[in-house]
């Protein structure tokens, strides 16, 4: 059966690959891509939606999908490290109220609430594997450097979210699977400032996107709540 698939942050470097690879895909009828502004390949398949996680009020753009009678698979792929207000805490003295919030806001809120809006559409879906992309650096146990407080907390936090989420939807069909995936290192705007010191792999998004969909194609219902990396790997919590 052909598969409907939804792609959060289609903007992004990542969210980008995702969406051309399921585009290239035969087996995927249709690809809804949400982003801050509308954003398509000229692919006939794709359906662009407006979706800002700082306005309130912008997940009512969703009942536009309201038609799609089941979807497969939903990528969310939105995030933020830094911005033009936001930097990276170095310490605690960096951290301020704007940035936690600002942080939190796209990173844990929106990705959370986004899918209370399309659970009428997962509910009537026959299992959906729903994808958070998430950060190594939001494992408590693997932190031994600090910093980036709101990033990596909210990163934890998302962690959380998937887990509870994977419990709760288990309820509703065995069959839907929610997982978290770090992607790897990967070259875009997130992590464009801090690429020079970096001393492992840098991975293009296309390369990183490649070994994800791989995990996603073979993830079953006993990996959901759990977090991977890029290979298959579990990441401890
Ligand atoms: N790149 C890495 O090395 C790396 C490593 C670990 C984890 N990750 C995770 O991978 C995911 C994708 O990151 P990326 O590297 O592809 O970064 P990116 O190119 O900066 O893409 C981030 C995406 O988030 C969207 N976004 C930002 N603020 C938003 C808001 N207020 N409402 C809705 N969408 C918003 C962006 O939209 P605009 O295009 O409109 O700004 C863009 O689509 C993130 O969750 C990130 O934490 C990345």
């Amino acid at each position: 059966m052909k598969k409907n698939i939804l792609i959060a942050g289609a903007s992004g470097a990542i969210g980008r690959e995702f969406s051309r690879f399921y585009s290239d895909d035969p087996n995927v009828e249709k690809i809804v891509t949400l982003s801050r502004k509308t954003y398509g390949f000229g692919d006939k398949k794709i359906q662009s939606i407006e979706v800002d996680y700082s306005k309130e009020g912008t997940f009512e753009n969703l009942d536009k999908i309201s038609q799609l009678e089941s979807i497969s698979t939903i990528i969310i792929a939105t995030g933020i490290l830094h911005t033009d207000q936001v930097k990276p805490e170095k310490s605690i003295d960096n951290i301020n109220f704007e940035s936690l919030r600002d942080v939190f806001q796209v990173n844990v809120f929106g990705p959370i609430l986004l899918v209370k809006k399309l659970l009428p559409l997962i509910k009537k879906s026959g299992g959906v594997k729903i994808v958070f992309l998430t950060a190594r650096v939001g494992s408590i146990s693997d932190n031994e450097l600090g910093g980036w407080y709101s990033y990596r907390s909210s990163k934890s936090a998302l962690n959380m979210m998937i887990k509870n989420l994977s419990i709760e939807l288990k309820r509703a069909n065995k069959e839907n699977i929610v997982i978290g995936i770090h992607p790897g290192t990967v070259k875009s705007h997130l992590s464009e400032p801090f690429l020079r010191n970096v001393k492992h792999n840098i991975f293009t998004p296309r390369k990183s996107v490649e070994l994800m969909t791989q995990v996603i194609s073979k993830i079953s219902q006993k990996d959901s709540g759990k977090c991977f990396d890029f290979l298959g790997k579990v990441i401890d919590p």
